[in-house]
């Protein structure tokens, strides 16, 4: 059960926690994160980085119960909306953290205390000037290998085939990673059938896919 008690008096009188506990600002967060403490369980821990407005969160807490997930999303309006859902549905297993992963990837999540990590469609920053504000590089691949446990996988999706090459350079080079067969695309059974918003619309569109498995080798 996600726990409700931890709120600091001070947040506890923040607009911004009317989600509470399923919305949690990450400038709020000053400590390591004890995830036995946030789900009231030692089940495993899953990460959404770039959550959006929650699909996969959402389905994936469903239809996972034994599995705990946190989203993680920078623009608080997209990230509420995802918290919302959940709030709404008062699911035991999933929360959103508002604000930027790599402040929680680089200093709060203990090392190696998540099972997985997903990265669904992150922000593609087309123009050439902005590319540099890409969330996969060098950086965020060693803060995944930080948190990501011994046999825990990577998967990350987009639909962008130049930074796909980029983000599999990345990680299939790493040498903390091992590369898992791609994986392939399954027909939609419905409508709502889709791993994520962004990959419904996308496949709406008739884009191509690339999808991205990696396996966190053993610690040495
Ligand atoms: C293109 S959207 C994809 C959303 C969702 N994963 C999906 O597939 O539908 C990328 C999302 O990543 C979020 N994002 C970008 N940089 C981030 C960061 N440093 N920390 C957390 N979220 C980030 C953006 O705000 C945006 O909502």
């Amino acid at each position: 059960m996600l726990n409700f008690a931890s709120m600091t008096d001070s947040s506890a009188t923040s607009p911004i926690n009317d989600l509470w506990p399923y919305f949690r600002p990450v400038f709020e967060v000053t400590q390591s994160i004890d995830w036995t403490q946030v789900f009231g369980n030692s089940n495993p821990v899953e990460l959404d980085i770039g959550c959006g407005r929650g699909m996969f969160l959402f389905n994936a807490s469903g239809n996972h119960p034994q599995i705990n997930y946190a989203g993680m999303e920078l623009d608080f309006k997209e990230g509420r909306r995802a918290a919302r859902r959940l709030f709404k549905q008062q699911r035991p297993n999933a929360i959103v953290y508002g604000g930027d992963a790599r402040d929680l990837l680089g200093k709060h999540i203990v090392p190696h205390s998540v099972a997985a990590a997903h990265v669904y469609f992150p922000d593609p920053w087309w123009k050439r000037s902005h590319k540099r504000r890409r969330l996969f590089t060098d950086q965020f691949a060693a803060m995944l290998a930080r948190v990501v446990m011994p046999g825990g996988l990577v998967h990350s999706w987009t639909d962008v085939g130049d930074y796909f090459e980029v983000i599999a350079a990345l990680m299939d080079q790493h040498e903390l990673f091992e590369t898992l067969e791609r994986p392939q695309e399954r027909e939609a059974a419905h409508d709502l059938d889709y791993q994520t918003s962004f990959e419904r619309r996308k496949r709406q569109e008739g884009c191509t896919i690339h999808r991205g498995l990696w396996r966190r080798k053993p610690l040495t």
